[in-house]
């Protein structure tokens, strides 16, 4: 772990957040690196999910919402973990995460006092209105699910979905965790990607979509390459189901600190838009409109972190050779999929073939340009950020328009014509 969290703030990848003022906990900055990768793995997944579905359309709803809508969906009577504080020092943990508690147990020489346990509300308060003594309680929403669930009704109307569909979004959530910790595992300010997949209220087709969700997404992240032996599904038990779900499976992740809650495939019923409509006195029923059929539907949702991606990409990635680290990222995750050298800087020929290269990738691919050190070093660097192609402008490109394109997982070089290059590296990259 301490490898990854020291490549993470050397290279540009992640930063604590406000760090120049000590930090705060639980918030975390990404750098020029991470903003790459953090952009890709969105981009990918909405590629995946709504660009190349015709069942899955999207929304980006706002973060601070009628706080009505939290009230309905039962966050701020039911988001709670169970809160102890140390009657020694005061710091507080979650009672259900036993092995914590008995960690900060050792801190004291092996016991120490606790309150009893309390439950604790994890939304994030914020304060609306321009008049200071007459502000409205509002909240940071702490899943991005409500925004999708209160525009049901507006996305049937508006667009030609059709029950089974899906609603996709992306977006930032917010929540009072009482123990923030493992880097960026569990923060308070974090993305998630989530679909909300509506179906038609059978038990049959429950488990089917159940069945289909959970698949689809542990392909989805083998088909980026993460190692099939650390990735796992793991059903909730009764008593840890959220308030919401008729059943929960997590795909878990074998983290360096343990098999770990990667994302969530809930069954959540009519929950959300039953609650909706009792709240909001809005008509959630949808009707088909081939068979006139009137329901309200229930809905299979998979709800994935945007940073336990990052995270876990990046962890997965990770290897030391003898001479290198590498990042073995997904080409189409990695920060930049090509670099571009000038196989010497002071022959001009070369640096002005090597930009005009440069210039023809750049608008195609994240591309990146080295001509520090020699070949080797600038190499070293690019395997240590996971750039999956380095290609080299030497002095056979002045004579036949060649270079070397030396690939990051075997070391080997090939020697491709510039003009194939897009088309060379678009193969290699996504597969098309
Ligand atoms: N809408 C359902 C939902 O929010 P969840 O299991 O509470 O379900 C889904 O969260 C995913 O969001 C988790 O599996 C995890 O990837 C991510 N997540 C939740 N809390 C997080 C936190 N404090 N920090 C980072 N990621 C978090």
């Amino acid at each position: 772990m301490q490898n990854i969290i020291s490549l993470a703030k050397r290279r540009g990848f992640i930063f604590p957040g406000s760090e120049i003022y000590g930090g705060l906990a639980g918030t975390w900055d990404y750098g020029p690196m991470g903003v790459l990768l953090k952009n890709n793995v969105k981009s990918r997944w909405w590629r995946d999910m709504v660009q190349m579905r015709t069942d899955i359309v999207g929304v980006d709803a706002a973060i601070i919402m009628n706080p009505r809508a939290w009230e309905a969906s039962g966050h701020t009577q039911a988001f709670t973990d169970p809160l102890v504080e140390c009657k020694l020092c005061h710091r507080r943990f979650r009672s259900d995460k036993e092995e914590q508690v008995k960690e900060h147990e050792q801190e004291h020489g092996g016991t120490t006092e606790w309150t009893d346990p309390k439950t604790f509300n994890l939304l994030v308060k914020t304060y609306l209105g321009v008049v200071e003594n007459n502000q409205a309680l509002a909240y940071l929403r702490g899943e991005i699910t409500n925004g999708a669930q209160v525009n049901f009704k507006n996305i049937v109307n508006s667009s030609r979905v059709r029950v089974p569909f899906g609603i996709a979004q992306i977006g930032k959530a917010f929540r009072n965790e009482i123990t923030p910790g493992n880097f960026t595992f569990r923060s308070i300010e974090f993305e998630q990607m989530e679909v909300q997949f509506y179906i038609k209220p059978e038990e049959r087709e429950g488990e089917r979509w159940f069945e289909y969700w959970k698949q689809n997404r542990m392909d989805w992240y083998l088909g980026l390459g993460m190692k099939k032996e650390n990735l796992r599904f793991r059903d909730h038990a009764p008593d840890e189901i959220s308030h919401y779900a008729k059943a929960a499976t997590d795909i878990e992740y074998h983290a360096p600190f343990g098999w770990s809650e990667f994302m969530g495939i809930h069954h959540r019923g009519d929950w959300d838009l039953k609650r909706h409509q009792e709240y909001s006195g809005e008509d959630m029923t949808y009707r088909d409109p081939d068979t006139g059929e009137e329901f309200i539907p229930w809905d299979i949702e998979t709800s994935a972190g945007v940073d336990r991606s990052v995270l876990f990409l990046l962890i997965d990635a990770y290897r030391q050779e003898e001479n290198r680290v590498v990042l073995g990222l997904h080409p189409a995750l990695a920060p930049f999929q090509v670099a571009v050298f000038p196989l010497v800087r002071n022959n001009e020929m070369i640096v002005k073939k090597a930009q005009e290269l440069f210039g023809m990738l750049q608008p195609r691919f994240m591309t990146d340009w080295d001509d520090r050190g020699n070949v080797g070093k600038r190499y070293y660097a690019q395997d240590e950020i996971g750039t999956p192609f380095c290609v080299t402008v030497d002095h056979q490109s002045l004579e036949d328009g060649t270079v070397t394109v030396r690939d990051r997982d075997t070391m080997l070089q090939d020697r491709v014509k510039m003009e194939e290059l897009p088309k060379y590296l678009q193969e290699r990259i996504y597969g098309e």
